[in-house]
């Protein structure tokens, strides 16, 4: 059994949310989430994971039962709330326990004592994700104001499941590069010749081997794909006539098999029936995102 940490990002408690539980993982709290396997580098979101190793019904009993051998010098901390926080008393009893040098800095390894649900307690090792896709992702310089941030693309692609996945506008590139990260089969194109520029260079700083295409967003050009895509906004602001995303995604309901897009919450209640919605989750500035699957007759 694994458990996760998870962390967030201010505003991306849904979205964080909605990738442990896309990954199989159960959660246990506020913060805690487990499951039988879990590739935390993958994750965009998790960033500690505890190989349980003993539990019990209480701090005492879950130390005692520590049945590994504990590298010193160790440091013992304790989940309270959903904060991480040395314990003396526990430290004391562990090292009454177990022997060995308690360390507050520089142990060879954390030893994290929790209940995620008040009840159970389960004590494990810590390990803390390094040199993660995210921290790798975060290199790129080509950013403009609407670029994803990231951790979020991370997610999306995590959360959208099948491939190939295709963004026809696709910006900076941020979703099919991550796409690509994952190890996922993935296509890009925008129509915008500062945008495909920027994302060739953040394409480029990452070494990934991805074609990124001058095309318009309304003649679809792939077929049997995932479509997971930002759309651009309606600049039009003096008038409602148009939504440049229900008319792009329109487009391409023909073509695609599943999508995880991005639409301004006013728009989610007008999506056409012929497609099934899985998931709606709460994005930043007044944006949802919706996935699912497209009905075939
Ligand atoms: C919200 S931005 C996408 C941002 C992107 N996800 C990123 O992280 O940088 C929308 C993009 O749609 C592109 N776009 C607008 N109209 C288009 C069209 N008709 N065909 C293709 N791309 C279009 C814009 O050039 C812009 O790059």
């Amino acid at each position: 059994m694994i458990w996760i940490y998870r962390n967030t990002t201010e505003g991306f408690e849904d979205l964080a949310l909605a990738e442990m539980i896309s990954a199989g993982l159960t959660q246990a709290s506020n913060r805690f989430f487990y499951g039988e396997s879990f590739d935390l580098e993958k994750s965009a979101y998790a960033r500690f994971s505890i190989r349980e190793v003993s539990r019990g019904s209480s701090p005492e009993e879950v130390i005692t039962n520590f049945s590994e051998n504990i590298p010193s010098p160790y440091r013992l901390e304790k989940i309270h709330k959903n904060k991480r926080c040395g314990s003396t008393s526990y430290a004391f009893l562990a090292e009454k326990i177990h022997g060995g040098e308690i360390r507050a800095s520089h142990p060879k390894s954390i030893i994290l004592v929790f209940s995620p649900d008040n009840v159970l307690w389960i004590a494990g090792f810590v390990r803390e994700k390094t040199d993660s896709i995210v921290e790798k992702f975060g290199q790129i310089t080509e950013r403009t104001c609407v670029s994803l941030k990231p951790h979020a693309a991370l997610a999306l692609i995590n959360i959208s499941g099948s491939s190939p996945v295709i963004d026809p506008c696709c910006g900076t590139g941020l979703l099919p590069l991550a796409a690509k990260l994952l190890d996922r089969e993935s296509y890009a194109s925008d129509n915008n010749v500062n945008m495909l520029r920027m994302a060739k260079t953040n394409r480029d700083v990452l070494g990934v081997d991805l074609d990124i295409h001058n095309k318009d967003a309304f003649t679809p050009w792939l077929h049997d794909c995932c479509l997971v895509s930002d759309f651009p906004a309606d600049r039009s602001w003096c008038t409602s006539a148009q939504d440049l995303s229900l008319a792009i995604f329109t487009k391409w309901i023909p073509f695609i098999k599943t999508f995880c897009v991005i639409f301004p919450d006013q728009i989610v209640e007008k999506l056409p029936s012929t497609i099934v919605i899985n998931k709606k989750i709460k994005f930043t500035a007044g944006r949802t995102i919706v996935v699912g699957e497209v009905i075939r007759s």
